[in-house]
């Protein structure tokens, strides 16, 4: 009797597990998305750069020979934007500096917007670098940080062995359009404004307004259909419409693991500092910055990779691609046929083709 209960139970035990298996795999789709935060955390620092400013950044050391990344997220992200790179690079023995940028996560948030501007961000950053000791360092950005990025081509090229631009490729200094005028020249060029949200998100009621629209911000930042941006996001008016009206539209799968990450993180600090990165450009402090960049340093002689992002309708990859080109002397471009959140959206390809860019630059 025994002997023919356990086999039962073994039995029974069995079909319990095969439908538990069934039911976490059912349950798979809508369950909790994986930390991608947590390994991590262990990793962060802070300093404090020479102008006051506390930055709190993701630190691992190179292994003998290698070079040392920089990557700088743009709006609106975080240091663990990047976490499919640093992955990725770290199994590689590549060093990482990933800083959380001025007014985002737990570095400093000042509201002030000509603290922004990017010759003083890419100052901190060469400040973060130099506390840390790195050499034989890379810098790569994605949207306002491949601005930056472009600024510590212009004033600090010899901290760096090249300079990756990821979705926006390298922006010349602009000392003499207005924000308007290239609103304007660039509505010619389209058919439609690609700019006309930063109006928006330099005014004064930008913060409130997309807090109290989370979900729906969320929802076009991360949409899943590229097309979206053309109409609901980039047209001046368009965006401010969709949040306030609440309206809805599917998001991209791979946004899935950084949601609850942001919105915990957001929904906290709020955009009142981010949004910065567009003040400075429609009151023209960032005009008046790259006022500091002698003509001779518009031109970047150090190798420069720009992974285009074809479905990115409000950083255009042709017109990116013609700055990139026009201004850099050494540069590998290399189209992607992704939104603007090519890194996330095709990590394999795009962390290969960086690897294999950087290869070039360190033999
Ligand atoms: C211009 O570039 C050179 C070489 O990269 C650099 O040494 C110099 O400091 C730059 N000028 C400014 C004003 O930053
Ligand atoms: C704008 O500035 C660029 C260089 O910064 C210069 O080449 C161009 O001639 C200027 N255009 C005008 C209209 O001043
Ligand atoms: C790019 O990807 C889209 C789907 O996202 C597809 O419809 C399109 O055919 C692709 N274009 C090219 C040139 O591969
Ligand atoms: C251009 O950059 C590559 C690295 O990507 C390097 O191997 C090559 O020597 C550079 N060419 C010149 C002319 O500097």
């Amino acid at each position: 009797m025994k002997s023919l209960f356990t086999g039962v139970l073994v039995l029974l035990s069995a079909s319990v597990n095969v439908a538990l298996s069934q039911g976490t795999s059912v349950l798979a789709s809508n369950a909790a998305p994986v930390d991608v935060q947590a390994p991590l955390l262990p990793f962060y620092r802070d300093v404090k750069t020479s102008r006051g400013y506390k930055y709190h950044y993701y630190f691992s050391a190179a292994t003998a020979g290698k070079p040392t990344l920089l990557l700088v997220h743009g709006f609106p992200s975080l240091s663990v934007d990047w976490y499919r790179q640093i992955a990725y690079f770290k199994k590689k023995g590549y060093g990482l500096v990933v800083p959380d940028g001025l007014g985002y996560g737990g570095t400093d948030k000042p509201e002030e917007a000509s603290v922004y501007v990017h010759s003083l961000l890419a100052k901190d950053l060469v400040d973060i670098l130099d506390h840390e000791k790195v050499a034989n360092v890379l810098a790569i950005g994605h949207d306002w940080g491949a601005t930056t990025a472009s600024s510590l081509a212009n004033l600090h090229a010899d901290r760096f062995l090249g300079f990756g631009f990821l979705a926006v490729g390298y922006q010349a200094p602009n000392t003499n359009l207005t924000y308007e005028q290239i609103l304007e020249s660039n509505a010619k060029l389209l058919g439609y404004e690609n700019f006309g949200y930063w109006k928006f998100f330099s005014s004064p009621d930008a913060d409130r307004i997309i807090r109290g629209h989370l979900q729906s911000f969320w929802d076009v930042i991360w949409a899943k259909h590229p097309s979206i941006w053309r109409f609901s996001f980039s047209p001046t008016g368009a965006f401010q419409s969709f949040l306030e009206s609440d309206s809805k539209t599917p998001r991209a799968s791979y946004f899935k693991e950084l949601e609850p990450i942001y919105n915990k993180v957001f929904g906290q600090n709020g955009f009142k500092a981010a949004v910065n990165f567009y003040t400075i450009q429609t009151n023209g402090d960032d005009q008046e910055d790259d006022k500091n960049v002698p003509l001779e340093n518009y031109t970047i002689k150090k190798p420069v990779f720009f992974g285009a992002a074809t479905q990115d309708l409000v950083a255009v990859s042709s017109l990116q691609i013609a700055v990139t080109k026009q201004f850099c002397l050494n540069s590998t471009i290399q189209k992607f046929n992704a939104s603007h959140w090519v890194h996330h959206e095709l990590p394999d390809e795009v962390n290969t083709a960086l690897d294999n860019w950087i290869r070039t630059v360190v033999a």
